[in-house]
């Protein structure tokens, strides 16, 4: 896996401003609430130091950014949080939008805090998403902060609320961006879904 690099970033509202999608570039996106890590795990993936702008505060990605792997051919998308105070309203239907019309997106990973587990506003992203877009994959992030058997339990809590949904896998993932651990097996996932 070798190192990403920017090439695009389109707010989600805009459709016309969306990069074209490329059947040589099969896509995956991180998603999930405000805060919970999604450009801190991006820049562990893409194994290439801060490429995405971090923030202890939420709502800090305000546009999708496309990171592109020339090597193995393949696009991560980092996607603004959704369920943050205001943003919500904002991001959150509009990253729905995206994920259901995108043809090119092969996966979804929805990242959670591993502190919080499995919340409100995730689950009515996911309902609303229902039967559509592709896949969807599940990332426990933050895991450092987490004393192991609280981790097993908040993970094992947030299997069974995941089992109502259809199209999510059952097995997940568990990561640190600050350990630099769990980054193989989400890479290796990526590829797998990308050269379906
Ligand atoms: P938005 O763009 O606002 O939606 O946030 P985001 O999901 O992209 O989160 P971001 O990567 O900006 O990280 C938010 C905060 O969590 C930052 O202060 C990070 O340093 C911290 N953080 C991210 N991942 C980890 C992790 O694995 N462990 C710890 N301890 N902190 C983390
Ligand atoms: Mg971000």
């Amino acid at each position: 896996f070798s190192k990403c690099w920017r090439y695009a970033r389109a707010g989600l509202h805009e459709p016309n401003q969306w990069p074209e999608a490329d059947p040589a570039y099969p896509e995956v996106a991180f998603v999930g609430r405000s805060n919970v890590g999604k450009s801190s795990l991006l820049n562990q993936i893409c194994n290439f130091g801060t490429i995405a702008a971090v923030s202890s505060k939420p709502g800090r990605t305000k546009h999708a950014a496309w990171y592109r792997n020339r090597k193995v051919h393949l696009d991560i998308i980092d996607m603004p949080g959704y369920g943050h105070a205001d943003r919500a309203k904002v991001f959150g239907p509009e990253a729905l939008a995206f994920v259901k019309a995108r043809t090119s997106l092969k996966a979804v990973y929805i990242l959670i805090d591993a502190r919080h587990g499995f919340k409100w506003t995730d689950h009515e992203w996911l309902a609303e998403l229902g039967n559509e877009g592709p896949r969807k994959q599940v990332i426990l992030t933050k895991c450092d902060m987490v004393a192991p058997n609280k981790l097993i339990q908040i993970a094992s809590l947030a299997r069974s609320d995941l089992e109502q949904f259809k199209r999510v896998d059952h097995k997940l993932f568990l990561c640190s961006s600050v350990w630099k651990s769990g980054m193989h097996d989400i890479r290796a996932d990526i590829v797998r879904r990308t050269n379906l």
